[in-house]
């Protein structure tokens, strides 16, 4: 761990790594620490993580041991997620007779409702013990308003996924969304004088890709028309070995004329199986020159996020080694690719 260039000091944007609490202690706390400067939760912020039962807000433990050790390492939160369609409570979508809710007017102003309670709850949450957004003690700088809402297929001339949120409020949640956001995280729990301290960002996936990324930009051109607070265009990047790199820059440079600023929010790079040192080199290769393209847009980016610290933690394990450590916490020849260093033969 000491050896080796802190990832972070090879890039002139802040870079970061989704976990959960098993890497807020030991090794990986070490590890992490080096070469990371900011933290998004992997899971603990999703929507269903705020819930129990009574369908009371409470901040999940976990997600109180990230934001603690984030305080105590001085590092940053990038929040992960305030609206999805997925791992969100079913009773969101329903009446309180356990029927769906529908479109009419009475639904929807249910839905608004729910909205905004959780979005005000979270900021509120947050606050109570961590302190005013942009105040010192406060580690959260960013948060995933909405995820994953744009659809996969082009077969809505809106092309925005047919989800609960869709279909019983249609576009205009993702406005509510960002509005509510906006008002909560950046002026009612916000520390006087702070201006706008949380960004406030839209993500998704495959944006590297042509239709989404069509659909994606067409999504942020009408928020932005419409004057919805949106400040950043998240780029997931899950991504194989099979993805040319210059497909990521083009999705950067998709949205580089836009007044928002970007972020690789989620990256993870598979190699296919068996997992073999020459797959191993050939990711090497690939992180280097992701790395080198997101340091010439590095003006562009808020962040650059690793999708997990170690590989057998990763969501896309069976498809092959797709992070920068292994689970011995030794650098692989990614973490090589990505400093700029030259890669081990
Ligand atoms: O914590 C439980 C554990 O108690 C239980 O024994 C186990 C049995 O399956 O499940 C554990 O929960 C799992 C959780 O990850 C924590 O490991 C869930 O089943 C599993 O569905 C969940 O997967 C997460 C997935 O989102 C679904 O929410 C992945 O870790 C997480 O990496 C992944 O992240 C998403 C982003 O949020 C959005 N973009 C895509 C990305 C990858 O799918």
């Amino acid at each position: 761990i000491e050896d080796l260039p802190p990832l972070r000091d090879t890039v002139d944007f802040p870079v970061g790594v989704a976990i959960d609490s098993r890497e807020t202690t030991g090794a990986a706390a070490q590890l992490l620490d080096r070469h990371f400067g900011r933290i998004t939760p992997e899971n603990h912020m999703k929507p269903e993580a705020w819930y129990d039962e009574d369908r009371t807000l409470r901040r999940h433990p976990e997600a109180t041991a990230l934001m603690d050790f984030a305080q105590e390492n001085d590092l940053g939160v990038y929040g992960h997620v305030l609206v999805w369609h997925s791992q969100t409570p079913e009773w969101f979508f329903q009446d309180d007779a356990g029927e769906p809710l529908t479109a009419d007017e009475a639904s929807r102003t249910v839905l608004r409702e729910r909205l905004r309670d959780h979005v005000f709850g979270v900021a509120e949450n947050l606050a109570a013990d961590y302190g005013p957004f942009g105040s010192d003690t406060n580690p959260l700088v960013a948060f995933d308003v909405v995820n994953e809402v744009v659809s996969d297929g082009g077969e809505n001339p809106d092309g925005l996924r047919r989800s609960e949120w869709f279909r019983i409020l249609g576009e205009e949640f993702i406005d509510l969304a960002f509005a509510y956001a906006d008002e909560a995280f950046n002026e009612t729990y916000a520390a006087p004088g702070s201006a706008r301290p949380v960004t406030l960002f839209i993500n998704d996936y495959n944006t590297e890709q042509g239709g989404k990324q069509d659909r994606y930009r067409a999504l942020v051109e009408r928020l932005l028309e419409r004057g919805v607070p949106v400040d950043g265009v998240g780029h997931q990047f899950h991504v194989s070995l099979a993805m040319p790199v210059n497909a990521l820059e083009g999705a950067l440079e998709r949205f580089a004329d836009l007044p928002v600023t970007q972020a690789v929010t989620e990256l993870d790079v598979t190699t296919g199986t068996p997992v073999t040192q020459a797959r191993l080199i050939d990711q090497g290769y690939y992180y280097r020159d992701a790395f080198e393209v997101f340091r010439a847009h590095a003006e562009d980016l808020f962040s650059v996020t690793v999708w997990g610290l170690t590989d057998g933690r990763s969501w896309r394990v069976d498809s092959g080694a797709p992070l920068l450590f292994d689970d011995r916490f030794q650098a692989k020849p990614a973490y090589f690719g990505a400093a700029g260093a030259e890669l081990p033969a």
